[in-house]
């Protein structure tokens, strides 16, 4: 009896064992957040982009880390949601992708590291003091790009422009940088600038028609809400003959005529790099925010055709066509 009681306690303890040493296996492995505020062509390369040089620097998902892929579907009360659920998790590594998701998780933590990437504007959208010298937990890339080289592009390809239409949603930080660049550039050049705002995708609509017969050329800034509804503003633009300049490539591949954009492909890696660089001990307070220079011109050959803008040769021969 006394000798059964005795294998019964050795036979929980060592079951104890085996079940505390499973969990701390499972502890173990590092855990990455990615959180992307929507679903669209140029957050989904950045993300791949991400995760592949993770890997390439020797971080796998399921192998010896856990990456876990959260999307907010466009809701900014399931980003907070989620940047909770990173947070109280303890997860040893956040990564942001686009400035909605990285302003969720900045304002949640002051601890783990945060990666944010493709932010526009990091700086004026409260995620960092300075590029150079970030300080605290948090760094990133920006895909920030020049509203006036888009424009000049703009008047190389349609010389007539008088007045651009803006759209872009007014809660987007990262849009309102990029907007306050193009009125500056109105106001240098003679340009009027008429705004059509929109608070959600569902929106965007029924502000491109509100600018037909209005404006002679649409700009969009690198936007996520409009970004998420492109083929419905290449819709309408395509039908009244309006030249939609943007700014980044994946919106020039859904239909807008021309960018001068980065390539989101090298942004992506390098958010992977400093993520990995960060996973081995460097501090992301230290490193500074990396930014690109080489920015080239992006066509859509379609849309030039339905519209009837004739692409001159020189820029032709520049550019990556859609
Ligand atoms: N720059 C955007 C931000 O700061 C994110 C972004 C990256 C984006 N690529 C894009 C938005 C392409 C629209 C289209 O949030």
């Amino acid at each position: 009896m006394q000798k059964a009681k005795i294998s019964l306690v050795l036979l929980m303890i060592f079951l104890l064992i085996v079940t505390a040493g499973l969990y701390g296996c499972a502890d173990s492995k590092t855990k990455i957040g990615i959180l992307q505020i929507v679903e669209h062509p140029s957050l989904n390369t950045i993300r791949e982009a991400t995760i592949a040089e993770l890997a390439a620097n020797g971080f796998r998902d399921g192998e010896n880390v856990i990456i876990d892929y959260q999307n907010a579907q466009g809701d900014p009360s399931n980003l907070k949601t989620i940047a909770q659920k990173f947070v109280n998790g303890k997860y040893d590594l956040i990564i942001a992708i686009a400035t909605p998701s990285a302003q969720a998780v900045v304002s949640e933590t002051e601890e783990i590291p945060i990666i944010f990437s493709a932010c526009t504007d990091p700086v004026g959208s409260g995620l960092v003091d300075s590029l150079e010298a970030p300080g605290g937990n948090v760094t990133g890339t920006s895909d920030a790009v020049s509203a006036e080289k888009i424009m000049e592009l703009a008047l190389k390809l349609t010389p007539e422009i008088k007045t651009i239409g803006a759209l872009y949603n007014a809660g987007e930080t990262n849009s309102v940088a990029v907007i306050n660049d193009l009125k500056a550039f109105a106001a240098a050049n003679g340009k009027e600038v008429v705004e059509a705002t929109v608070t959600a995708t569902s929106e965007v609509q029924q502000a491109t028609a509100s600018l037909v017969g209005r404006v002679d050329a649409v700009f969009i800034p690198i936007d996520n809400t409009v970004a998420s509804a492109m083929p419905v503003v290449t819709q309408i633009a395509v039908e009244a003959k309006l030249p939609v300049y943007v700014g980044a490539d994946s919106m020039v591949a859904d239909g807008g005529l021309a960018t001068y954009g980065i390539n989101y492909t090298t942004l992506g890696k390098e958010t992977g790099r400093m993520a990995a660089q960060v996973l081995k001990g460097a501090n992301p307070g230290e490193m500074p925010v990396k930014t690109f220079e080489d920015v080239e011109i992006y066509l859509n050959l379609d849309t030039a055709a339905k519209i009837g803008v004739e692409i001159p040769q020189a820029i032709l021969e520049q550019a990556h066509v859609f």
